[in-house]
């Protein structure tokens, strides 16, 4: 069965919605739950498919999850068999690395397959295995695997300076060295609102982490960690994912559960393209008339304009008055989705590391498709601006990330459905 998303575009929006706990902060807090000695109960978890993954995987390895409510789990991982190993199955997500640090801080042995996700080009994780190795790991890389052992039984404290920013290295290292003997420190980290998150996670279950939203984090190791609460953050990038749409169509929209200081970068861009924002405490509200102007963007490790916000916002600028200029300084190949607008009239060319965007009066619905998760939400929001209809295929990128994307568009006046039709060759032999 195809899963299609189809919009009529041309509606503006307007209304309240509510955004969901933040999935890159998820990924990281849930399978943290395996290092603490005691039930940990996590609230705010967002419903996206990269979440059931790693919880399927973490049953797997033995950990009893008990669901409280649709946003909320109870994870008691005190019993994990001590061979718990990432099964093959994780290699469709990017967050699989994090099962290195958690499985080397609690058994001091992984063994996790390569981590996949998005593709942008070549996605490194030599500066993760740089600072295991630091912290007493022996880490070898063979048959599609990542095994690790620490020397000595159990990770040791290190100064460890990343050579690029890197928030996977970052909260991977954080994962490794919580309960590591003495004391680590990360110089040169990523300070992305996730990374604060993780570590507030940490200390409430009795870690000691310092420093975290700073580019030095301090991690003293403690022996155990104890069970408690925690509510992950909301999503920033799903926030601004429905602030560039409200801005693109036109409209008035209130977004509910934001913390509005983490989306600074992403609203300044907003407004100088011609929308207003308003913070209301933990809402924030867009008004547009849908008439932007043209701005340059380029995409820098937090508190800079997140590169997860590039597509989405490249695609506001394809009707914007005027030529922007885009540059992309994280990733070597996020441009991938850009055929797909100009199939809807967009006019984009690419250079490398820049994209050129001459903003165009108008986009036309037209047959896309989602090549990545952030690119799917980019065709999305073409949608949402094109006149006619558009259908969006492969939406399993977009699943990965957000949670009831079509619920809460419908909910705001967006002219958005899922199509499942059978595939072709069911159908003939269906009709013959
Ligand atoms: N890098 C290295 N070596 C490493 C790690 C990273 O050279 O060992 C380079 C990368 O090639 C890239 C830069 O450092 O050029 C930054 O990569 P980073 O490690 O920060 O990215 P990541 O941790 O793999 C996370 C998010 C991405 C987001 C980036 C940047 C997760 C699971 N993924 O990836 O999110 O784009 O940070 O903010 O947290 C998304 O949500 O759509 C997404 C792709």
């Amino acid at each position: 069965m195809a899963r299609k998303l189809e919009i009529r575009g041309g509606k503006p929006l307007h209304g309240e919605l509510e955004i969901s706990g933040a999935k890159n902060a998820a990924i990281a807090i849930i399978p943290a739950a395996m290092l603490v000695d005691g039930v940990c109960r996590i609230e705010n978890i967002p419903q996206i498919s990269d979440v059931s993954l790693m919880l399927t995987n973490m049953d797997e390895m033995g950990a009893a999850i008990r669901t409280i409510n649709r946003t909320t789990m109870e994870f008691d991982c005190r019993d994990l068999p001590p061979v718990a190993e990432g099964s093959k199955s994780m290699s469709k997500i990017r967050a699989s690395y994090y099962f290195i640090g958690v499985l080397l801080g609690r058994f001091g042995r992984a063994k996790v397959p390569m981590p996949g996700g998005c593709d942008f080009g070549v996605r490194p994780i030599d500066q993760h295995l740089k600072g295991m190795r630091a912290m007493g790991a022996k880490v070898e890389v063979a048959d599609g695997y990542i095994y690790a052992q620490a020397k000595s039984g159990k990770l040791h404290g290190a100064n460890i300076y990343l050579d690029v920013v890197s928030v996977g290295a970052t909260m991977n290292i954080m994962l490794a060295a919580v309960l590591a003997e003495g004391k680590t420190v990360i110089e040169n980290a990523a300070r992305e609102p996730h990374i604060v998150d993780l570590a507030n996670f940490l200390n409430a279950m009795g870690g000691d982490v310092r420093g975290a939203g700073t580019s030095v984090v301090r991690i003293n190791g403690v022996e155990k960690l104890h069970g408690g609460f925690y509510s992950i953050i909301p999503d920033q990038i799903e926030a601004g994912t429905y602030l560039a749409a409200a801005a693109a169509t036109g409209g008035d929209v209130v977004l509910k559960n934001v913390i509005p200081k983490h989306l600074y970068s992403i609203t300044a861009k907003l407004e100088e393209m011609g929308a207003e924002v308003e913070e209301m405490g933990d809402a924030i509200r867009i008004t547009s008339d849908g008439k932007l102007c043209c701005a340059n963007v380029k995409t820098m490790p937090y508190p800079g304009f997140p590169t997860d916000m590039q597509p989405q916002i490249l695609t506001c600028l394809t009707i914007a008055d005027g030529t922007s200029v885009v540059t992309e300084d994280i990733w070597d190949n996020r441009y991938n989705y850009v055929s797909e607008l100009l199939k809807m009239g967009a006019k984009i060319q690419v250079d490398g590391k820049i994209a050129v965007v001459e903003g165009q009066p108008m986009l036309t619905g037209a047959e896309v498709r989602a090549c990545d998760l952030r690119a799917g939400a980019a065709m999305v929001i073409a949608g949402l601006i094109a006149q006619g209809v558009t259908t969006i295929d492969e939406i399993h990128h977009i699943e990965r990330g957000y949670e009831d994307m079509v619920e809460k568009l419908r909910g705001i006046g967006a002219d958005i459905r899922l199509v499942e039709e059978k595939d072709p060759v069911r159908k003939a032999l269906e009709l013959a």
